[in-house]
């Protein structure tokens, strides 16, 4: 009995202090750029193309293993709610939201065990406010809105 309450105490405690870090709203600053950094940047910073650039020989940057570049916010973002909105997520989702179930080719380099990359598809998910697969033409106007992924 005593043991039940010194736990729901420690983790009424917890729960006090971790309340200013949730309320705290991702953004690319403090939490997105980090991810790319990390775990794409092999493919998607160092020698990658613009977005321009890999739309012209798609195949011939696929064989060379670089992706569009993730280095700016500007950048990030045509792959959110610009030219190619969505692709970030198409790509990044676990299977949850995709037609066959099949997680996007993206997805596995979020993290090196299914823990991380839950936590950092979450991370994603919180910072693009409205997740979606849509492509920019199947995209309302409100839907587009609704994607908030904050710079700062
Ligand atoms: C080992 C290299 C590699 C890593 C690491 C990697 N990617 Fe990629 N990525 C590619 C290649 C190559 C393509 C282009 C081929 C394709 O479409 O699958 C691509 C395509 C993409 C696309 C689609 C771009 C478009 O316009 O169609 C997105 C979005 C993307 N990657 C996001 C990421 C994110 C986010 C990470 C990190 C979590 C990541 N990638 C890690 C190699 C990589």
């Amino acid at each position: 009995m005593r043991k039940t309450l010194l736990l729901l105490a420690t983790v009424g405690a917890m729960g006090a202090l971790s309340a200013p870090a949730a309320a705290q709203s991702v953004t690319y600053e403090n939490s997105v750029k980090k991810i790319f950094a990390e775990r794409c940047a092999a493919c998607h910073i160092s020698g990658a193309p613009s977005l321009a650039e890999f739309g012209k020989d798609q195949e011939g940057w696929k064989k060379k293993m670089k992706g569009p570049k993730l280095d700016t916010y500007q950048n990030v973002m045509m792959l959110v709610n610009g030219s190619d909105a969505g692709a970030l997520m198409r790509r990044l989702d676990d299977g949850k939201n995709t037609k066959d179930g099949k997680p996007g080719n993206m997805y596995n380099f979020l993290g090196n065990n299914p823990a991380e990359r839950a936590a950092r598809l979450d991370t994603m998910k919180k910072w693009v406010g409205s997740w979606s697969l849509k492509r920019r033409k199947e995209l309302s106007e409100a839907e587009l809105a609704a994607i908030t992924a904050p710079e700062k």
